[in-house]
């Protein structure tokens, strides 16, 4: 009860930071646990007319999507939204019933960051014939009443994980061959092969010219998917690759791993399965706090970080458009006065064939252990704990 109260006490001082700092601006970092259980719905604000948002969140097992959780609820109640948030253990059924909860409780609007893309058609074409506008949040539903799309430009942070191998690895100019291997994401996350192929698209010249070779032969994105984005499920299969294709001394160079969750399992199997004494180059997406503790480690090499919190803001702002009936398009950028960039795309997300769902996409950053503290920490997500590693905020 006393650490609720803390929570929420903090989570209103970054708040009213925020409205010092000029309204919507980049929220500093909130709690990256959320202050509330599962599901939690929100106490009813004062006033009659008071709208509701449900916010339905994947599951809490993996660490980003509580902070996505905790910011979402903290912004759209300070803003004088009631908030109703669910977490669905990553279980697409779960999610389809809490969604349908939040419906029955006559919700005015749907934040929803799907289990699976195309697991929520029944609930989806409800929330349509309801008229409840639905933000597919961070990752597309597949479903043509996904009013708009929030997230980040996910081709690019493929590339820049695929950038950054190149780099380390000078690829450009040393002689090689080097030796690489994948690991992808959930194939029933519509990310999951946006990631990938930004990678790959960085990676196949130089898989194609011979200058990378991938001794595994496993370069299909379905080869080397991780169900659920599972650090266990992504730990065995580098197990397996290990004992297969490195056991005889095979050098191994580079690791591309599609997120953070991935490559904590890839680490794990590097560090107790791989002869070689070189370092291999390991990355990541999400900046999670054990990852950073790899990446000052010098056991992962990077993370592909995401502001979630501006993620929220951009949420926040853009659901305040459509319930009042504002014109959501690229003006609400203009309009926003966010201190981050953000851009109107109608091309690049399709929901169903030919239907293109209009999305506002940030952009992601890469961090190391270098630029740690002015990425994370000086904008406010991370504090520097007593033992030197980050910590989330509030945490
Ligand atoms: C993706 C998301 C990533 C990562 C992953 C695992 O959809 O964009 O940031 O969190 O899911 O949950």
């Amino acid at each position: 009860m006393k650490k609720t109260l803390a929570l929420i006490l903090a989570a209103c001082m970054s708040l009213s930071l925020a409205a010092c700092g000029g309204g919507n601006s980049s929220a500093p970092a909130a709690s990256s646990k959320p202050a509330t259980s599962q599901p939690a719905a929100s106490q009813p604000a004062a006033g009659g007319d008071t709208k509701t948002v449900g916010i339905a969140m994947p599951t809490q097992s993996l660490e980003r999507w509580n902070r996505d959780g905790a910011y979402l609820d903290e912004q759209f109640k300070a803003a004088g939204y009631n908030t109703i948030v669910t977490y669905s253990d990553n279980k697409n059924e779960q999610q389809v019933n809490d969604i349908q909860n939040m419906l029955s409780q006559g919700v005015d609007l749907l934040v929803i960051a799907a289990i699976d893309g195309n697991g929520l058609n029944t609930v989806m074409n409800d929330a349509g014939a309801a008229g409840v506008p639905v933000i597919a949040y961070d990752r597309l539903i597949m479903n043509d009443n996904s009013t708009y799309y929030v997230s980040f430009d996910n081709y690019t942070v493929g590339k820049l994980q695929g950038e950054y191998v190149r780099d380390a690895l000078d690829l450009d100019n040393a002689a090689g061959p080097f030796n690489m291997e994948f690991t992808a994401g959930d194939p029933a996350d519509n990310n999951a092969p946006f990631f990938f192929n930004g990678a790959m698209d960085v990676m196949k010249p130089y898989i194609d010219s011979g200058k990378v070779v991938v001794p595994s032969g496993q370069t299909a994105f379905d080869a080397v998917a991780t169900d659920q984005w599972q650090t266990d499920v992504a730990l065995d299969r580098a197990q397996n690759v290990l004992a297969s294709f490195y056991a005889d001394g095979t050098k191994l160079d580079a690791w591309l791993c599609s997120n953070d969750s991935t490559s904590m399992g890839v680490t794990q199997a590097v560090t107790q399965d791989y002869a070689g004494g070189n370092a291999v180059v390991i990355t990541g997406q999400d900046g999670d706090v054990a990852n950073l503790r790899n990446i000052k480690d010098g056991k992962q090499s990077m993370t592909v970080y995401k502001a979630v919190a501006n993620e929220a803001v951009v949420t926040l702002d853009l659901a305040k458009a459509i319930l009042e009936g504002k014109t959501a398009d690229a003006s609400l950028i203009s309009a926003s006065g966010w201190d981050f960039d953000c851009a109107y795309d109608t091309e690049s997300y399709e929901t169903t064939p030919g239907h293109k769902c209009p999305s506002f996409l940030l952009v992601p950053d890469v961090v190391t252990a270098d630029n740690m503290e002015e990425k994370l920490v000086t904008p406010g997500y991370y504090v520097v704990g007593a033992d030197g590693y980050l910590e989330a905020t509030n945490g």
